[in-house]
């Protein structure tokens, strides 16, 4: 669907949606609406007990007097309260109602409310955006689906005062949208679609946007010494990648920001097989790595003036008379050694040695990696958070700050060598699992941490976030591009001049 900005003003007929503020009802183009329509949407508002809440809707179908076919209430609240995120919000409320109305075109009208926080420009760029956002849809291998059950709408125009200020600020958000667009994408595809080689090859598109894109093949990994990430991918008959992404828009030679992806295309555990039961979302074990390709292509879309390089591993982890078995001892690029005693707690020893291959290679100014690592993070923290663990309080506050501002929300939990000691291990340095049933989350990142060499890091578990069976406002269900919102905004905020 498509965004476009308007003068402030009511069209002749087609679909309408109207804002309406909670307390102070209508405004001035609503309340003229109102008024040419006999008071039917006064009447309406009193027999549907409406009262303009958040994201609160009302339909009026056919409304007579009027031309409209459809004339959508839609509650942005109070007035005083409107925020990016609410008015994001109220941007997807619209875009899910007025999905499937009939018509191609709809008309949002955003006119003047009295008590409004936010400037009308950023307030309709905002609405935009979360419009752009709720109307992702991934239907492509769907050749059957009934006519009236596809979306409809194809452009929603947003009246507003500041037309071409919204537009502008507009422009920005949306190369965000696109990214997250992407990493939705890359992360709906089926595994036999998406794998290491397919994935690398999303990435060498970014080429496109001025990206500069590196893929290392099995060889070169080899050469490297990167026995704990190519363990992972030895059972799998598509051979694993290491794609490293270069977004220079900063200032020349400066460090850059590093973002480090796990991308495990297919999770089925490996020798330690999962059970059958849900195997199906461990296509998106690779989320990680789709938010860190979502991200470079935000940065460049928008052209950040940041340094930002982007490292992801990708693998796929099965069972095969070649696979990696537990008790295996693998030698990472670091020089440590790790006894796998679980081939399903593979996330991290691909990590170990991208993450140690990106502090190495770029010595950034942070690192943050992100990866659906663990299903206990699930257990800790639902859907509502991601995990956040760090070694440094700057960016753990940033990075929480960050996520309070786009919505991608982050909570802090230990590191510690108290934790760190139940990885110790008889065999080798390491081993890649703790004690059962034990704070399975921090024995994760306490784990990454071993290879991160004193760089300002953070790992996100996303394994909660990545993937939402229900539909939200600016995220409808499915892949939900989790991270590209949250990074974005740190690189914003924090890190471009
Ligand atoms: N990819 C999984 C984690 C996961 C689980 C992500 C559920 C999304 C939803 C990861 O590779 C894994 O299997 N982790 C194990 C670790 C354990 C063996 C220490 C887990 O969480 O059970
Ligand atoms: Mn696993
Ligand atoms: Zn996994």
């Amino acid at each position: 669907m498509k965004i476009a900005y308007a003068q402030n003003a009511l069209p002749q007929s087609g679909v309408l949606a109207i804002t309406v503020s909670q307390g102070r009802g209508l405004g001035s183009l609503g309340a003229e609406l109102d008024q040419k329509s006999g008071g039917a949407l006064a009447r309406a508002m009193e027999a549907g007990r409406y009262t303009g809440k958040a994201d609160e809707t009302l339909t009026l179908l056919a409304p007579g007097g009027t031309e409209y076919a459809r004339i959508l209430l839609v509650g942005i609240g109070a007035a005083e309260k409107v925020t990016d995120l609410t008015a994001q919000s109220l941007g997807g409320t619209v875009a899910a109602s007025l999905a499937r109305a009939g018509d191609p075109d709809a008309t949002l009208v955003l006119d003047g409310h009295d008590g409004l926080v936010l400037a009308p420009a950023t307030f309709a760029a905002n609405v935009g955006y979360g419009a752009r956002l709720r109307s992702y849809r991934f239907d492509k291998y769907r050749t059957k689906e009934p006519k009236d059950q596809k979306p409809t709408l194809k452009k929603l125009t947003l009246a507003t005062t500041e037309h071409s200020a919204a537009k502008k600020a507009y422009g920005k958000l949306e190369k965000i949208a696109d990214g997250v667009f992407l990493t939705r994408d890359v992360v709906s595809e089926p595994p036999n679609v998406i794998y290491p080689e397919t994935l690398s090859e999303r990435c060498l598109a970014l080429t496109e946007l001025g990206v500069k894109v590196e893929v290392l093949d099995e060889k070169q990994m080899k050469k490297l010494g990167m026995g704990a990430l190519l363990g992972v991918g030895q059972g799998s008959a598509k051979p694993p990648r290491l794609v490293i992404m270069r977004w220079d828009g900063g200032e020349k030679g400066a460090a850059p920001l590093a973002f480090v992806g796990k991308g495990v295309t297919f999770d089925t555990g490996g020798i330690s097989i999962k059970p059958a039961a849900g195997m199906e979302d461990m296509k998106w074990d690779m989320a990680g790595s789709g938010a860190v390709i979502g991200l470079m292509a935000a940065l460049a879309g928008r052209k950040a003036k940041a340094n930002v390089v982007g490292v992801v591993a990708l693998v796929e982890n099965m069972p095969d008379g070649n696979a990696q078995r537990p008790g295996d001892v693998v030698t990472s690029m670091s020089g440590q050694t790790i006894e796998v005693l679980n081939t399903d707690a593979e996330g991290r020893l691909i990590l170990a040695d991208a993450l140690w291959y990106t502090q190495a290679t770029f010595k950034p100014r942070f690192m943050v990696d992100l990866a659906t690592l663990t299903g206990a993070i699930i257990v800790s923290l639902g859907n509502e958070h991601a995990g956040l663990f760090s070694n440094n309080d700057e960016l753990s506050q940033r990075l929480t700050d960050a996520g309070l501002k786009t919505g991608e929300t982050l909570w802090r939990l230990p590191l510690g060598a108290a934790y760190d000691k139940d990885i110790d291990c008889d065999v080798a340095d390491m081993k890649n699992i703790g004690s059962p049933g034990k704070a399975g989350s921090i024995i994760g990142a306490v784990f990454l941490q071993r290879f991160v060499n004193d760089v300002p890091w953070a790992h996100l578990d996303i394994a909660g976030t990545a993937w939402t069976k229900k539909d939200g406002a600016t995220v409808p269900k499915g892949a939900s591009g989790y991270g590209v919102r949250l990074l974005d905004r740190l690189v914003a905020d924090y890190y471009e001049d």
